[in-house]
């Protein structure tokens, strides 16, 4: 990580160095300084979305692993409610989400159809705290 922040320094110092010689003006040397802090911004930006993007990749295995992908898809109804909409009924409201994924809450999306789902909640009850947490999280990552 050094090496390759010293390796961007010293690129950009030689092309400020090339460009203000080849121009001569003050403005093009700005112009390289904003170039250069876009480099070091992307390299921390990526970083960050792999970090980010994992929590609910392990949601997303759990869901599929665990066969609730027969019943819900991402944006459209099949049998079940669509995650997104199943993510906006419980907008702010992750716990919310967490607690009927343990059995300890009524069903909000599509209450007509509970009976359908409430044997899925078996699977999920079965779960450790830490996966409901994952699936939830998944969940409203596709709103
Ligand atoms: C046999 C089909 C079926 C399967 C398999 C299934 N679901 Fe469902 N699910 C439904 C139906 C139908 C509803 C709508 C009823 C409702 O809102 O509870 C629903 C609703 C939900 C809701 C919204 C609850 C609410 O507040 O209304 C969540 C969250 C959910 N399912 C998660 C899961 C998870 C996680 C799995 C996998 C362990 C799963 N489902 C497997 C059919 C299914």
């Amino acid at each position: 990580m050094k090496k390759r922040t010293l390796s961007i320094v010293a690129f950009s110092a030689i092309f400020a160095f090339a460009t203000l010689t080849s121009c001569g003006g003050g403005n093009h040397q700005k112009e390289v300084t904003q170039e250069e802090t876009t480099t070091e911004e992307d390299v921390v930006e990526k970083v960050v979305e792999e970090t980010v993007a994992k929590p609910t990749q392990a949601g997303a295995d759990l869901f599929k692993a665990n066969a609730c992908v027969a019943c819900h898809q991402e944006d459209r109804k099949i049998v079940g409610p669509s995650l997104k909409d199943i993510a906006t009924g419980y907008t702010d409201n992750t716990e919310g989400l967490i607690a009927f994924l343990a059995g300890e809450g009524e069903a909000i999306i599509d209450p007509s159809q509970a009976a359908v789902m409430a044997p899925q909640i078996e699977t999920t009850k079965a779960m450790s705290n830490e996966e409901r947490t994952s699936i939830a999280d998944y969940i409203m990552s596709t709103k």
